[in-house]
């Protein structure tokens, strides 16, 4: 198990690529299947040795948290006066999952970016963390974050957490330059945001999880706003390596589940559905029946 006790998952994005069912739905709280996708961020939390999470918040988002992870007595005396076990069963594993992580909450007055949500949570860290984004979900045998935090283990470096996408794909993500370390283990030269296809600087695009060391925070502090007015955290790990300073990448094992847009967010909703050990087979039965399709 690795020292790292806490992560910070920043959630005060507006969320505006999934308007507009996110005005009124957070997008962390859209279903993957019958789960949200904040409760499989918090499940690999929990699987990868975390005992507190700083979430990032914009104004109403900390009660929406709480009302999701809080046990209410009272629907749990409902349930059990009806008989209905099974239901009950899945708000013991949630409140089982909430009890096993302290929440702490910092607040994003305004959606200055990614890097500006993270540095919001300095207060509440002194020392590694790890940053999970709420976009992304990763299915997979060892838990992502520990992936990352075996890194770090020994490294004491942040670590950024990569996967491999075909080249027309590139232009959508940051890019990484690197020199190969390792099996699946690079040093990072290079990061390059939304790159033309033939610019990228290798076929590695960052995924939303990281493990990053109190220096990030400085360097988040000066980093500049981009031309969009947000700071950024690749930007701010650019900004370190170009500085001199080791950053590493690490080409995770495991299924990318991305649910920061519509189509991305269905076929995300699709694959834990079809996935599902008490849905899966009915669903994929219904795909083959179904003469429209
Ligand atoms: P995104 O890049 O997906 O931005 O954020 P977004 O604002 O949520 O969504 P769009 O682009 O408007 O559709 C990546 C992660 O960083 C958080 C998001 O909540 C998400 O977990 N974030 C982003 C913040 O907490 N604050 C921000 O200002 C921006």
């Amino acid at each position: 198990m690795s020292d790292i006790k806490k992560a910070i998952i920043p959630i005060a994005g507006l969320g505006t690529r999934l308007l507009p069912l996110s005005k009124a739905v957070p997008k962390e709280f859209l279903p993957l299947a019958d789960k949200s996708t904040i409760q499989y961020l918090l499940e690999e939390a929990r699987a990868s040795g975390i005992q507190e999470v700083v979430f990032v918040v914009s104004a109403g988002k900390q009660r929406e948290i709480s009302s999701y992870f809080n046990p209410s007595q009272k629907l749990e005396k409902f349930l059990q006066d009806k008989k209905k076990e099974d239901i009950l069963e899945e708000l013991n594993q949630l409140k089982e999952l909430s009890k096993s992580i302290t929440f702490s909450f910092a607040t994003q007055k305004e959606p200055l970016g990614d890097g500006h949500a993270v540095l919001q949570a300095k207060r509440y860290l002194q020392e590694p963390c790890g940053v999970f984004f709420a976009d992304d979900v990763v299915d997979a045998k060892t838990p992502c974050l520990t992936q990352l935090l075996e890194v770090f283990q020994t490294c004491q470096k942040p670590v950024i957490a990569l996967k491999k996408l075909p080249k027309e794909k590139l232009p959508h993500y940051g890019v990484v330059g690197v020199e190969k370390i390792a099996s699946r283990l690079y040093k990072i030269k290079e990061i390059v945001e939304k790159p033309a296809v033939d610019s990228a600087p290798s076929d590695l695009a960052i995924v939303g999880r990281y493990v990053i060391t109190p220096e990030v925070f400085e360097f988040l502090k000066n980093t500049p706003r981009n031309e969009k007015g947000e700071i950024i955290l690749a930007q701010a790990l650019k900004n370190m390596i170009q500085s001199g300073k080791t950053v590493y990448g690490y080409e995770i094992e495991g299924e990318w589940l991305e649910c920061g847009d519509k189509l991305r967010w269905m076929k995300s909703n699709l694959y834990f559905s079809l996935h599902h050990p008490s849905y899966g087979e009915e669903l994929r039965k219904f795909l083959k029946e179904t003469k429209n399709l």
